[in-house]
């Protein structure tokens, strides 16, 4: 089983199927606030939804091909951060997240994103990680900034959201980088 500790309150470890019904009460209870970000709110109505989630994520797993970890913060389960895509061919990878509103403002994410950055570009070998977010989620944009990483641009209409298109905004991180970032 993959378990990372991260310090003394937080780690990360692969998403379970015994994780489900707790992840859907924090997708349930969290939904309104989750909604005006990410796409996939209205197809996670039950608690089916997320084995179905965690059900191709185990596949997707098993292929190399993505990392999707539960984030512990003191002992509970706080929220939902990986890889959702990894490139072999690019040497890539993309990192989304989400985190429960109740453990919001605390300084979890970014904690757990720098983990993340450290496993694919250190302890993976792999060349560059990726974090978009919509233009206008301030919250989301902040967590690359705080770590160090290059605003490389903007994707137009890179998401549907229900009713509308939403740019994202690219930040990406080099293993070259990282090294000489994460120490400032
Ligand atoms: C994106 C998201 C994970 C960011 O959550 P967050 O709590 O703002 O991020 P962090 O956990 O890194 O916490 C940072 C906040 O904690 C505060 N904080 C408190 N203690 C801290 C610490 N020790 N270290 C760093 N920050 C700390 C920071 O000041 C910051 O608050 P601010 O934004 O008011 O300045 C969250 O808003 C979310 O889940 N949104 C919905 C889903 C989503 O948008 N996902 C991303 C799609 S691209």
């Amino acid at each position: 089983m993959f378990v990372h500790g991260i310090d003394k309150d937080l780690s990360l470890k692969l998403v379970e199927m015994r994780d489900a019904e707790r992840i859907f009460e924090l997708t349930d209870r969290s939904r309104d606030a989750l909604k005006e970000w990410l796409p996939w709110l209205d197809h996670t109505k039950t608690v089916e939804d997320t084995k179905s989630f965690i059900q191709s994520g185990a596949e997707n797993f098993a292929l190399g091909k993505s990392l999707n970890c539960a984030i512990i913060y003191r002992g509970e389960l706080a929220g939902i951060a990986g890889f959702n895509e990894i490139n072999e061919a690019k040497q890539t990878a993309y990192i989304g997240y989400w985190l429960d509103t109740q453990y919001q403002g605390k300084g979890i994410m970014t904690r757990v994103a720098k983990a993340l950055t450290d496993y694919a570009l250190l302890e993976r070998g792999l060349n560059k990680v990726e974090i978009r977010a919509a233009v206008g989620n301030r919250k989301s944009r902040n967590i690359p900034s705080r770590l160090g990483f290059t605003e490389e641009g903007v994707i137009r209409h890179a998401e549907w959201l229900y009713d509308h298109f939403v740019d994202h905004a690219v930040y990406g991180m080099l293993k070259s980088e990282w090294g000489s970032v994460k120490s400032q």
